[in-house]
């Protein structure tokens, strides 16, 4: 894998799922969302099973297997019953992900350095049924050391702090933060990890992460579907898109 190539752009619909699962019927459709992301330029479609399924469900998993001709990347927590469901549908990419009930949204990253045997037993099966396994983790070169020695081939790093800290108005954070990514990007890749990166981007903070040569994959979801609600999920994810290529130069 090498820098620098045109960067992908990987759309999350697990907010289309949130919209419909409030009023409990079947719309908004996640897989027409899917469908129109394709159509839009989307390189890939992002889906996240969670534990409590409180947006995506296990049907708008099958669905997305048998209609989505761009890969699916499947979100997911490293439980038994996860790693099942996974190995039935053997998608693209399975992206591991901690998950507590309680929380919003994936707050942080992966601890894979504390669990780095559990994990290294855990991917395997995936990794042999072909599945390119991504861990989400916070830009941390403990983390990214343990990713590479259990057996990833990809590592998604959580931009979630930098988003929030430019969100907040926090420029020295949002600058740390950002030279955080940017170190850790290079130095992932120099292990010979592939680098992807999400969390909280939109069209404000994507293009200083875009611009690093080393990322090849921003996975977008909750500003992509918002953004939706005022301009159409087409012409906001070709807009994400321009803003992308641009960045990339
Ligand atoms: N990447 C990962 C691993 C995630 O868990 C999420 C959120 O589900 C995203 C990217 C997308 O984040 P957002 O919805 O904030 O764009």
């Amino acid at each position: 894998m090498s820098a620098g190539k045109k960067l992908r752009l990987g759309v999350n619909i697990d907010h289309v799922a949130t919209v419909r699962n409030a009023r409990g019927g079947a719309y908004p459709d996640p897989l027409r969302a899917a469908r129109l992301a394709q159509e839009a330029g989307a390189d890939g479609i992002t889906a996240h099973l969670r534990e409590d399924r409180r947006h995506i469900s296990d049907a708008d998993i099958d669905g997305l297997m048998e209609v989505l001709t761009v890969p699916l990347n499947f979100e997911m927590a490293a439980t038994e019953e996860m790693q099942r469901i996974a190995l039935r549908h053997k998608p693209h990419a399975v992206c591991i992900v901690p998950e507590k009930r309680e929380e919003r949204t994936t707050e942080g990253g992966l601890e894979v350095a504390r669990e780095e045997n559990r994990l290294a037993h855990f991917i395997a099966p995936l990794r042999e049924a072909g599945c390119r396994v991504s861990i989400f983790i916070a830009a941390d070169k403990r983390q990214i050391e343990a990713a590479h020695r259990i057996g990833a081939e990809v590592i998604e790093l959580h931009t979630g702090a930098y988003c929030d800290a430019h969100a907040e108005g926090h420029v020295e954070a949002r600058d740390r933060e950002l030279a955080a990514l940017r170190e850790m990007s290079a130095y992932a890749h120099s292990l010979g990890l592939e680098v992807h990166a999400g969390h909280g981007l939109n069209y404000e903070t994507v293009q200083p992460v875009a611009a690093f040569p080393e990322v090849m994959e921003l996975n977008i979801g909750h500003f992509l579907i918002g953004e939706s609600i005022f301009r159409g999920l087409g012409p906001a994810i070709a807009e994400m898109r321009r803003l992308m290529d641009e960045a990339r130069g």
